[in-house]
């Protein structure tokens, strides 16, 4: 998730000089971005059972030993890289709030619309990630601006600020470091997930040759009416995420459901067990894009990019890549699974699969009539 500036001058620049953006600036970063951060603050949120709030201390979760807290439990059920299953499992066996120590490290771990809802909207002006301290270090020690993903304060604004601006030049949409990772290993998800989905991929077909005439480009325009293609991104987005969780270190006291968190906790928002549960998403194994056609999705159960201030800034750019991908692969060609056995999750950062994907690609009858 690293955002290097590397590659763009100015906007390491602007890092390197001190004292506050301009006015339109900080207004543009407050821009709404996505279907969460552009709900009006007058919507009522969805309340979770309150009562006058318990201390950090009350959180259940599971067993920490003096010293290594939960570490050897983790290790005992798959390691770091099943990390995600086992954060699964605390959250079954805890509920939408849980506390976990593993050594020093301390955290509140959150699955839940409603308590994301409740955070969202108690957001400060410069909402905390994490603070990765190796990642500083390597910066420093290369002396090199920090990137967006590890700025804090009013350095972040001002980045994230010039950022947006760039990202809504498409001619400067080039000079951006861009994730290629997230982008690639969701794609790869889709096109796993289409291909154990036939009628999917039919369904998808048609929609895509209902819209775009023999050999037309696909361009932004054409996505507006696909809105298949995009329940069919979301949808693969629910069920195999690439990010499974980000973090927020809260600025100040914080109320989230029964609980009054101290400044300086940290919290983990868990985007992916929001999609694998049945309160939130009815049938949640099944691969169903149908669910995004209908209006009533709580956008809190839906966080690939994250929430609020700190969303991914990429956004926009990488659903537009990977709604012109799909749609470029499922036109030419006929996506295969090549077995029917199970592809595990592995956490490595992000998301990947245990093992090759067992896809395969079959040109399309009517693109070769086409080429003769
Ligand atoms: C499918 C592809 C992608 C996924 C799933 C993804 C996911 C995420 C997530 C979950 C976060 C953390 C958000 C939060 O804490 O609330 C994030 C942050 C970020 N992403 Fe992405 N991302 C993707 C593509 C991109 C691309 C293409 C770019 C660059 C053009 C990008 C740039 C960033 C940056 C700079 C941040 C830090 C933003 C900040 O702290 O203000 N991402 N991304």
């Amino acid at each position: 998730m690293a955002a290097s500036l590397k590659r763009a001058p100015l906007l390491g620049s602007l890092l390197k000089r001190r004292g506050s953006a301009p006015a339109a600036l900080h207004q543009q970063q407050l821009l709404p971005t996505s279907s969460v951060s552009a709900l009006q603050p007058k919507v009522e949120a969805l309340a979770c059972p309150f009562h006058s709030p318990h201390a950090l201390s009350a959180l259940p979760g599971p067993t920490k030993w003096p010293l290594v807290g939960s570490l050897f439990d983790i290790l005992r059920k798959g390691g770091l890289k099943k990390q995600h299953e086992t954060l699964a499992d605390y959250h079954h066996k805890f509920g939408k709030i849980f506390r976990m120590k593993l050594g020093a490290f301390d955290s509140v771990h959150i699955g839940a619309p409603c308590l994301l809802e409740a955070l969202y909207r108690k957001e400060s002006t410069y909402p905390q990630r994490l603070e990765i301290k190796p990642w500083k270090a390597y910066r420093d020690y290369r002396d090199e601006g920090y990137g967006l993903l590890i700025l804090e304060g009013k350095d972040w604004q001002r980045v994230r600020s010039a950022f947006q601006q760039k990202l809504m030049k498409p001619t400067e949409i080039v000079k951006l470091d861009s994730k290629i990772n997230e982008t690639a290993n969701s794609l790869l998800w889709a096109l796993y997930n289409i291909s154990r989905n036939p009628h999917v991929q039919e369904k998808l077909l048609e929609e895509i040759q209902s819209v775009l005439g023999p050999g037309e480009s696909p361009s932004a325009e054409h996505l507006k009416k696909m809105s298949y293609l995009k329940a069919c991104l979301k949808e693969s987005m629910r069920l195999t995420p690439s990010v499974p969780f980000t973090t927020r270190t809260l600025d100040k006291e914080t109320v989230l459901g029964d609980y009054a968190l101290p400044k300086g906790t940290v919290l983990m928002l868990n985007s992916h067990i929001l999609g694998c549960s049945e309160e939130n998403f009815s049938d949640w194994t099944q691969f169903k894009p149908e669910r995004w056609l209908q209006k009533n999705i709580n956008p809190f159960t839906h966080i690939p990019f994250g929430i609020g201030k700190r969303m991914c800034i990429g956004r926009r750019l990488a659903e537009l890549q990977l709604h012109l991908a799909l749609c470029w692969v499922v036109r030419k060609y006929q996506v295969i699974a090549t077995d029917d056995k199970p592809v595990e999750t592995l956490h490595s950062g992000l998301l990947i699969p245990n093992r090759e994907i067992p896809v395969a690609f079959r040109i399309r009858s009517d693109t070769v009539k086409r080429k003769q």
